[in-house]
């Protein structure tokens, strides 16, 4: 870690290396630095900020990065108080500084004209064989299909992956067959520790790690190289992009072909997170900027942070197609991260595979639950016998402790998403050499946290129907038993599939109520995909987002001058809302549901609908600045007019949201014919309840001169009070396409854009 001069306010000089600052920004700055000689003093502990100066005004990177410590030797006194405060310099894809300030020097910094805002850097944590065939990307149809034929599976595509690093000898991530790394790639492969600079390679291309601001505890435990010690990247980018590896499986369960959704795109590796995963918006930022820097195509994060967004914000506007978990908080609502509207923020759905598990009891009662035990050589329940059952008044630790679990099978029954006595109560049982633990819940959604603690012990999740059983069979014996089998892997149609998993996060976002998030649903719950040399089955949205990312590439190869803007319409308006036999996707929750817009935006994601999607909503990338600058950084800028805010239902999203219906509304949306010349399409509409939607016209007639429509959509409240968001849809249709966006409305009384935007 870098060491910290103290600070010398009196000493300040101005230095300028630019003439061009006017006059007026002197004066300013001037101002600035009498208030600075005050209340520099006021010392308190110094933290990482974030300055954000904007896009990148100087020509050459050096300059940028002179122009960084100019503003910092002003603001602290001294070049090297500069020197040592600073952390990162942002100065490819925008321009800003990672430094270490106290709290009144990052407020004072904040009043400079040209910072537009600063913001503390926040922690941040991160949060598939069967997952393709489901979604109908079968690799033995490469080439023989629109989305695999010309592009032979996104191979100029190159997939940006900000996580753990990644774990380069895995089979996921073998070159071989591959062509030359594309000419336009600008990154570098950066050595350390346990990884040298031939584990770049052909699908590798670049890795870099960021681990400066990150304190040493969580860096003791890991390479200072790009190499994952941790999983979760190496998952995520196998995921996204990993070569078809054959007869993959965890321990037999989920056996079948791994491969990434794009198994033919490069990987950019771009290390974020130590440790267990600390990572912070210092470091997540310094990744954004080099991706920009380096050309990446897609990038996928599979971690929360809103504070990055206007990092994100210039990646698109660079081409960069952002793709992001929507967070694991679920199913209460208002949980989604990553809500800003240029991104792609995705929720994780259910596929047809489970795990079926089953549990004897003492009296041969056969119950089933779900799990992912096997038997491992070292298991304490390879002795395959009946185990003593023990069920204590409550499995909270406190509890617990104490309780004699050894070879003994806990019983547990737990509130829905109670993540940490499951975690707890699972490492209690594997401390204590205890065989197993039994949780009743009120679904058996296997858990993506669990599985680390379930090693060697079996983890069971029975339902609570199930439970009650298994409480009245413990009840009635004297000295209760149960016997619990391996897993086996059950998959098909005849279930129920998708479905929103419990644990993905719900809509509205908290950040951009007036946006509907997530966009879309992808499968995230027990996702084969490598681990080290090996194969893991992990569940998470930081699971659902690598599928998108695949996607996106895919998409990227057959069109590739397409906006994020029109990948994300093509994803969106193309997603199924009904599963095989017609039936409309549930969500899983408190009670379970059909799934709306705010558990799975458009649905669940259909790659072969998006590749033709018909008709897209593009939206031009600088669009989002003055919305950006005016709405959340609430800073007057030369970007916003003197209008002042534009509501978010006016940014061609391919979805309505308004969060404040008091009187009727018109909003335009703008659609490109991407499909057939000569195309007419009839708008279908389904109003939300209590609300009437109209759209003018109602027929939009394309042809070679016309490729581009306008069209409006009025929504007036029919009730007069206050109630909750309901759903509808806006659907332009003929006998060959679906184009359909959510739209959701809230009617309300009060005045929420004076309170809340
Ligand atoms: C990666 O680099 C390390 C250290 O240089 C080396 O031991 C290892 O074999 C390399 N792996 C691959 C796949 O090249
Ligand atoms: C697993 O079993 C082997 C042989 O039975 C033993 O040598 C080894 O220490 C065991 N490992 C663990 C983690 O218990
Ligand atoms: C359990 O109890 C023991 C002894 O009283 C104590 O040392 C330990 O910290 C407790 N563990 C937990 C997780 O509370
Ligand atoms: C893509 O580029 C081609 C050729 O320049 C052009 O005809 C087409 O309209 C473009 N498509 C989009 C969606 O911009
Ligand atoms: C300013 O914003 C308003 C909406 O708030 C918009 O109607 C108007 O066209 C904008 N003016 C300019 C010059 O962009």
């Amino acid at each position: 870690m870098k060491r910290l001069l103290p600070l010398r306010p009196s000493a300040m000089v101005l230095h300028h290396s630019s003439s061009s600052r006017s006059g007026v920004a002197w004066v300013l700055q001037l101002l600035c630095l009498w208030t600075l000689s005050f209340r520099a003093h006021g010392g308190g502990p110094r933290k990482l900020y974030i300055a954000y100066l904007g896009h990148v005004k100087h020509g050459h990177p050096d300059d940028v990065v002179a122009s960084h410590h100019d503003l910092l030797t002003t603001l602290l006194g001294s070049k090297e108080g500069s020197s040592a405060s600073m952390v990162y310099n942002y100065k490819h894809g925008f321009s800003g500084f990672a430094a270490m300030l106290t709290a009144d020097q990052a407020k004072q910094l904040a009043e400079f004209p040209e910072v537009i805002s600063v913001q503390p850097s926040k922690r941040h944590t991160p949060t598939t064989t069967r997952s393709w065939d489901f979604l109908g990307l079968n690799h033995q149809m490469m080439g023989s299909d629109m989305l695999h034929g010309s592009n032979s599976g996104g191979e100029d595509v190159i997939i940006g992956v900000i996580d753990t690093g990644i774990w380069p000898e895995s089979r996921s991530f073998s070159d071989s067959g591959y062509g030359p790394v594309p000419s336009r790639w600008k990154g570098k492969c950066q050595v350390g520790h346990d990884w040298g600079s031939k584990n770049c390679s052909r699908k590798i291309v670049g890795a870099r790690f960021y681990s400066a601001g990150v304190p040493d505890q969580f860096l003791e435990t890991d390479s200072l190289s790009p190499r994952d010690h941790n999983g979760h990247g190496t998952h995520c980018a196998s995921t996204a992009a990993g070569s078809a590896v054959e007869a993959a499986s965890f321990h037999g369960l989920a056996k079948g072909v791994a491969r990434g959704g794009a198994p033919r795109a490069r990987i950019a590796v771009y290390k974020s997170f130590w440790g267990l995963g600390f990572g912070n918006t210092a470091t997540v930022l310094a990744a954004i900027d080099d991706a920009i820097h380096d050309g990446v195509d897609v990038l996928s994060m599979s971690f929360g942070v809103d504070e990055n967004s206007f990092g994100v914000l210039h990646a698109v506007q660079k081409g960069i197609t952002v793709v992001y978990a929507g967070g694991n908080e679920g199913p209460r609502p208002q949980t989604v991260r990553n809500g800003a509207p240029w991104a792609i923020t995705v929720a994780a759905s259910k596929i047809d595979r489970s795990f079926p598990t089953m549990i004897m009891l003492g009296n041969k009662q056969e119950i089933v639950g779900q799990s992912l035990y096997y038997r491992g050589k070292n298991s304490s329940m390879s002795s395959s016998g009946f185990k003593g059952l023990v069920v204590p008044v409550s499995c909270d630790m406190d509890i617990l402790n104490g309780t004699d679990v050894k070879g003994k099978i806990l019983f547990c029954t737990m509130q829905p998403s109670d993540q940490d006595v499951f975690q707890q109560a699972a490492q209690y049982v594997q401390d204590g050499r205890g065989s197993g633990v039994i949780f009743a819940q009120y679904t058996t959604d296997l858990s993506f946290t669990a599985l680390d603690v379930c090693q060697g012990i079996a983890c069971v999740l029975v339902d609570l129907d199930i439970g009650k059983k298994i409480a009245s069979y413990m009840d009635d014996a004297s000295s209760p038993m149960a016997k619990i089998e391996p897993a086996r892997t059950v998959t098909g149609k005849e279930m129920l599939a998708p479905k929103v998993a419990m644990f993905s996060s719900r809509g509205p976002s908290p950040d951009y109520p007036a946006i509907i998030k997530p966009d879309i649903a992808a499968p995230g719950v027990n996702i084969l995909a490598a681990k080290e040399n090996s194969y893991a089955i992990l569940s998470g949205t930081s699971m659902a987002a690598p599928h998108v990312a695949g996607v996106v590439a895919l998409l990227k190869a057959l069109h590739p001058n397409w906006s994020s803007a029109a990948i994300k319409s093509a994803i969106i308006t193309t997603a199924h809302i009904t599963d095989e036999h017609d039936m409309s996707i549930l969500a899983e929750g408190l009670p379970r549901k059909i799934a709306d817009p705010f558990d799975y935006g458009g649905g669940n994601i259909n790659p072969h609908g998006a590749a033709d999607p018909g008709l897209v909503y593009d939206i031009d990338p600088q669009d989002y600045d003055k919305y950006f600058r005016c709405t959340i950084v609430k800073r007057a800028s030369v970007h916003c007019n003197t209008t002042g805010m534009l509501p978010a239902y006016h940014l061609n999203l391919p979805s309505i949201s308004v969060p404040n219906l008091r009187s009727p509304v018109t909003m335009s949306r703008t659609v490109t014919n991407v499909g057939g010349v000569d195309s007419v399409y009839h708008v279908e509409i389904q109003s939300p309840v209590g609300v009437r939607m109209e759209v003018d016209p109602p027929v939009l007639v394309f042809d070679a001169k016309n490729k581009v429509h306008t069209f409006q959509v009025k929504l007036s409240p029919v009730w007069k009070l206050q109630g909750d968001y309901t759903f509808g849809s806006l659907t332009w249709g003929n006998d060959q396409k679906v184009v359909r966006i959510p739209v959701a409305a809230r009617i309300t009384i009060q005045d929420f854009y004076a309170d809340v935007a």
